[in-house]
């Protein structure tokens, strides 16, 4: 049997996001998950598949774990060249998602709903640009660290799936979610971390929409981090 590294990563990795549903949806947010989310929802093999959208992009980004969609619909709106893939398990966060792509009129959107693995090892070498990685789920019980999305074997696909020059965003509101995930980008030969100079990780990037997440942490005074890994 293949080993399993100490993080968790390897084979009969456990399920890694807990709830995929909350409140009952309204009428209108079932409206856009029975007739808008098939037209705009990919499969995992989608990304080596036929174009996922009309016109070809000059890039394409995926958000790992988008939750109710801000950030994606933002980065969408503000960069309709690029084709952003968004990953999310959570029934109501696409909901809410589906509900920003209709109300701004995007083309440039394709979302999976469903465990972001499964996406990044089925999709081609070097296809993204970027990925963002934005307040993951932080799984604070020692026991259940393993559930985090960033274990060694996800810096090794994300290595697979970046295209030299593109680059990773993590941002975090928990100290122990971003020393874990610093040691294991620092420890691959494939990233480097674009800590110095203009780019300081205690700043949000530039055009940064904050999420909900974020404004949770800040209300509840938790300080940030974003880090970039830039993919050698
Ligand atoms: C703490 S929330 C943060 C949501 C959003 N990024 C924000 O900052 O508001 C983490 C999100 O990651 C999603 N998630 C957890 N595991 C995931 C996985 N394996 N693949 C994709 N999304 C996942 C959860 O459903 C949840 O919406």
């Amino acid at each position: 049997m293949a080993a399993r590294s100490e993080d968790g990563s390897g084979p009969r990795r456990r399920p890694l996001y807990g709830r995929s549903r909350g409140k009952t949806l309204r009428a209108g947010q079932k409206r856009l998950v029975t007739e808008i989310l098939p037209t705009l929802q990919i499969e995992t093999t989608a990304l080596s598949g036929a174009p996922l959208f009309a016109a070809e992009p000059q890039a394409y980004w995926l958000e790992i774990g988008f939750g109710a969609g801000e950030h994606l619909i933002e980065q969408a709106k503000a960069n309709p060249e690029v084709g952003l893939i968004g990953c999310e398990p959570f029934l109501n966060g696409v909901a809410a998602a589906l509900s920003g792509i209709e109300r701004e009129g995007l083309t440039n959107v394709r979302l999976r709903r469903g465990d972001a693995q499964a996406l990044v090892e089925a999709a081609p070498d070097a296809f993204f640009s970027r990925v963002f990685v934005l307040y993951p789920d932080p799984w604070p019980k020692r026991r259940h660290n393993k559930r985090r999305i960033v274990t060694e074997a996800m810096v090794a696909a994300l290595a697979r799936i970046v295209k030299p020059g593109g680059e990773v965003r993590f941002a975090t509101d928990v100290d122990d979610y971003a020393g874990w995930t610093l040691r294991r980008f620092l420890a691959s030969p494939c990233f480097r971390w674009a800590a110095s100079g203009a780019v300081d990780w205690r700043t949000p990037y530039p055009e940064w929409r904050s999420t909900r997440y974020e404004v949770k942490a800040h209300k509840a005074g938790r300080d940030s981090v974003y880090f970039t890994f830039v993919r050698i």
